[in-house]
């Protein structure tokens, strides 16, 4: 195993419309991230993942991609992308952008010259299909989004494909053309000196041969065997690492969708030479049983551990994984793992210590660092999500839930409640903006903010700080050999850690109650290393936790 900056590293994932908002017009911007650098380099974080910044008509905010090589107008010039990634090297931290190579926007000129005629010369850079026989839709796939993943198209009268939004026509990989458009978007930005790409939802890039009907069977499983992880993904991943990844110091971050612990090895193991780290969705998903908006388990521990067990064992020592308990893309962490209320605080740091001690890259969500929690939007006026509002406008046609119902799912599980401005303090819009924000902020900020926390040394973001540093200088916590104890236990997460002279125990109580464990050795002599609690009782080879209590002891 190699060891590499991108794996010690530390992640921060910045959604910059709702970053910091650096010109006031309600859209968080550029050189608003520029103004925050010294901040997230407080973090101790390493690397900035920016979700995308090229122009864009914004139905799916900025993952519909109309120019690959441009800034949106709304986030600001090139001039200030080019200053934000010297400024962000010049802090010793490296920057990655989100690649959208499944699709692009409907407003793409390759799109709006394919869509003219059938003998266009961009027409096969996407997928048309003939209706079928009784007119409508080629065959049953579904968008990601709800409806048919196919949008008929008038002039040619031929439908193409969408995975996601009819905004979001996917882009044909079979044809070279298309591959080398992309391969030269990513050198244009890595000859500027960008460091790496996330790339979306990639492993949708080839599709089956003849566009196959779905099997009944659920959401997940098709996008594993049906959308995901077609017939030539591998073929393109390996060009694309050969003409243009390996070519830089530079490394590709793969969101896992549709990956599984079985074919994980093809996406990322070294010697294959195609991407490097796989972003897997286990624990993100680990309560949604099918997908969003469908049925919820609840959170459970030894599902948990399990999903890290698991992915230890497949990638061990030939790839690389990235743990995420948040992102743009799910309600907020503090939320959905742990108790928003009574042991707020508590139960951030106590999560924050398990991401932070887990095997793999460490990725973070702007905001998670305050425990930014999800919002309760009032009525279906105040989302902004297109996943959120389509749900809501399927379910108006089928009425399986009722109006209430809906927005209660979608306050629940929506992605709006990410997306929510930064609260940078108390103040109006909570330091964001001083103008109305495009998506409201939650009126919490007054109370849960980055000013606040900064002057508190027990706040969520101290802890932040404090870990991350730890962390850094342990390379135990990244590479260390893993041992369970008492992995059935339903309540407590325990494990020791050992590289080289460096040994760890790390002990998570999951309840608001507390907690005991026994362990075969005398415990009063160890080094506490963090601690979300100020003490930590210890009798002899008993310990007792508080309700979320989470320790890392130094037993080296
Ligand atoms: C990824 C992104 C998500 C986006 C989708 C389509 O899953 O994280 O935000 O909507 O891809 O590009
Ligand atoms: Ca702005």
């Amino acid at each position: 195993m190699k060891l590499t900056w991108f794996k010690k590293g530390t992640i921060y994932q910045i959604y910059p419309r709702s970053f910091n908002d650096s010109n006031n017009d309600g859209i968080g911007d550029i050189r608003g991230i520029i103004e925050k650098l010294d901040y997230i380099k407080s973090l101790h974080i390493d690397i900035i993942w920016l979700s995308p910044i090229f122009s864009s008509p914004n139905d799916d905010n900025g993952y519909d991609i109309s120019d690959y090589c441009s800034i949106m107008p709304e986030f600001g010039t090139m001039e200030d992308f080019d200053e934000l990634l010297k400024e962000t090297h010049k802090r010793g931290m490296r920057l990655i952008l989100d690649l959208v190579a499944n699709h692009c926007s409907d407003e793409h000129n390759w799109f709006e010259e394919a869509k003219k005629s059938k003998e266009n010369p961009y027409r096969d850079y996407f997928h048309w299909r003939k209706p079928a026989a009784d007119g409508g839709p080629p065959n049953n796939w579904m968008s990601f989004f709800g409806g048919s993943a196919w949008e008929f198209d008038e002039v040619t009268g031929e439908y193409y494909l969408h995975l996601f939004t009819r905004k979001q026509p996917d882009l044909n990989w079979e044809n070279p053309k298309v591959r080398e458009e992309i391969y030269n978007a990513m050198r244009f930005w890595l000859d500027k000196g960008v460091d790496g790409f996330r790339m979306d939802v990639i492993p949708l890039i080839s599709k089956r041969i003849g566009y196959p009907d779905a099997p009944n069977v659920g959401f997940r499983k098709i996008i594993e065997d049906v959308y995901a992880n077609g017939p030539t993904v591998h073929k393109y991943l390996n060009e694309m690492n050969e003409k243009v990844i390996s070519k830089y110091d530079a490394f590709s971050l793969a969101e896992g969708v549709g990956i599984n612990e079985s074919n994980a090895g093809l996406y990322v193991d070294e010697d294959r030479k195609e991407l490097d780290m796989l972003y897997h969705f286990d624990i993100l998903e680990c309560t949604i049983v099918n997908g969003k908006f469908e049925e919820v388990s609840p959170f459970d521990l030894i599902q948990i551990k399990h999903i890290f067990k698991k992915w230890r064992d497949a990638i061990h020592g030939t790839g690389w994984i990235a743990n995420a308990m948040g992102n743009h893309d799910f309600a907020r962490m503090i939320s959905r793992f742990g108790d928003d209320k009574k042991y707020y605080l508590e139960s951030s740091k106590m999560l924050m210590t398990m991401m932070s001690t887990q095997n793999g890259t460490l990725n973070i969500y702007q905001g998670d660092e305050i425990g930014m929690t999800n919002i309760t939007l009032q009525s279906i006026d105040e989302v902004r999500d297109i996943q959120s509002l389509n749900f809501y406008k399927e379910n108006l046609k089928t009425n399986k839930y009722s109006k209430e119902l809906a927005l209660e799912m979608i306050n629940k599980e929506g992605r709006d409640n990410a997306r929510t401005p930064v609260q940078w303090s108390d103040e109006i819009n909570g330091g964001f903006s001083i103008q109305e924000p495009w998506l409201k902020v939650n009126p919490n900020h007054t109370t849960i903010n980055v000013k606040n926390q900064e002057n508190d040394p027990d706040s969520i973001l101290n802890f932040y700080r404090q870990i991350l540093k730890v962390r850094k200088d342990h390379d135990v916590f990244v590479y260390g050999d893993f041992e369970e104890i008492e992995f059935n236990n339903p309540s407590l997460y325990i494990y020791k850690k050992t590289l080289g002279e460096e040994k760890i125990m790390v002990i998570l109580n999951f309840e608001s109650l507390k907690g005991h464990f026994e362990y075969n050795e005398n415990l009063n002599e160890v080094n506490i290393l963090v601690n979300n609690y100020k003490g930590l009782e210890i009798e002899n080879n008993r310990i007792t936790l508080e309700p979320y209590q989470g320790v890392v002891l130094d037993l080296g």
